[in-house]
């Protein structure tokens, strides 16, 4: 077998996220803000889009490379035509060891009701639910078209009767909007088998206005849940894992399974780009090397021009070993341009 692939820092390729639209429902302001989100926004021809054939091909080419984990993310994926079918090829790849992949996705739950038997159905294992409130007013003020709150509880809900067991919240906490959802949030999930996670607001792309006091710190949240909770720490489950990971204690201070976790993501006040095992595919078809990139590789026109599997898993693995990318580690050490290069890839586009 062939010897790990790994990039200039060398850091192995473990993880792939594919975007598979540009568009989403919602207009999260620290995402996907309507002011620039309007009805002028010029999103991807249907043309430019990978087909679900060219993901599956691309995916056995990183998988051959060392990816054992495939996200789905968007925009909103369950808004892409017949996803479960993307699902259902990507679930028959096998490792090299030929074992299947870890396949999972992150959507912001409003069509998961409605889907989420025929997701399971199609092979994805575990699912995340973006959900940045509990409380409808500071929800619907988080997703800006009015949203209620009430369909995503029932679409975790309907994930959890499909039978999803591994389920994850993700709350994007912004300083003096949704912070004061971080208890509630922690009440309602404990207990549930669902694992919240809180993530630190982040400066992806060049138009959400991203402001340093608007983040609000794990080390805040953290403050926050000690105020009613005891939570003890967790080992990390594998290397490059983007959440600190907290269990909540019972009376002799030992982590209660049943009661479940939380997880902390940190990637402003606490960067994890030393082994960042991340890559991304956007929606047409772009390998980026760090969410906080300007520019991707376009595998697309290689893809089309008719290259073999071979060919495809070469330029792939000589643009990794290329990569030095670290942008959050030189945000935190102030050597970063302060100011969001204007042409930084939007998170819609490169993927959550
Ligand atoms: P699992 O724990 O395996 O479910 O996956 P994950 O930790 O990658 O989870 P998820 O995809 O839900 O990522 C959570 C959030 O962490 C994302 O939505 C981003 O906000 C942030 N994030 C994920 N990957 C990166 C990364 O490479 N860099 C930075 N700075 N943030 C990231
Ligand atoms: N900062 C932190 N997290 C973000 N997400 C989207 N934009 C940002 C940002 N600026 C999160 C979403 C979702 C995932 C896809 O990324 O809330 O959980
Ligand atoms: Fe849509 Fe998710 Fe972005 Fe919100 S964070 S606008 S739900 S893609
Ligand atoms: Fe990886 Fe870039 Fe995020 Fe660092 S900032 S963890 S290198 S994607």
């Amino acid at each position: 077998s062939q010897a790990t692939l790994l990039d200039a820092l060398e850091r192995p390729m473990r993880d792939l996220r594919i975007s598979v639209t540009d568009r989403c429902n919602f207009r999260c302001s620290y995402c996907m803000p309507k002011e620039v989100f309007n009805s002028d926004y010029t999103y991807l021809p249907h043309q430019a889009l990978l087909t679900f054939e060219e993901i599956t091909r691309l995916s056995k080419q990183f998988v051959s490379l060392g990816v054992r984990k495939i996200r789905l993310t968007g925009g909103e994926p369950l808004l892409r035509k017949n996803i479960e079918s993307l699902i259902a090829q990507l679930a028959t790849l096998r490792t090299p060891n030929g074992e299947p992949l870890d396949i999972t996705l992150t959507t912001n739950g409003s069509l998961l009701a409605r889907k989420a038997f025929a997701l399971r159905q199609a092979g994805l294992k575990r699912i995340t639910v973006s959900l940045d409130g509990l409380d409808d007013y500071v929800f619907r003020q988080m997703n800006q078209v009015d949203y209620p709150v009430s369909d995503v509880l029932q679409g975790i809900a309907a994930a959890r009767d499909v039978g999803f067991t591994s389920i994850k919240v993700n709350m994007v906490v912004k300083r003096g909007t949704n912070e004061h959802e971080i208890l509630p949030m922690a009440r309602h999930f404990r207990g549930t088998g669902a694992t919240l996670r809180f993530i630190e607001y982040m400066d992806v792309g060049a138009t959400n206005g991203w402001r340093m006091d608007e983040v609000f710190p794990s080390q805040k949240v953290m403050e926050t849940l000690r105020s009613e909770f005891e939570l003890v720490q967790l080992a990390a489950h594998v290397q490059g894992e983007t959440a600190q990971r907290w269990g909540y204690a019972d009376s002799r201070g030992v982590h209660d399974p049943a009661l479940g976790e939380i997880g902390l993501i940190s990637s402003v006040t606490q960067a994890f780009c030393s082994d960042c095992s991340r890559a991304r595919l956007t929606t047409e078809g772009k390998l980026f090397l760090c969410l906080f990139a300007s520019q991707g590789h376009d595998l697309k026109t290689l893809l089309r021009s008719g290259a073999n599997d071979d060919q495809l898993a070469n330029a792939i693995a000589s643009i990794w070993e290329h990569r030095s990318d670290r942008y959050s580690a030189l945000r935190a050490s102030g050597t970063a341009a302060d100011a969001p290069s204007p042409s930084r890839a939007e998170m819609s586009y490169i993927g959550g």
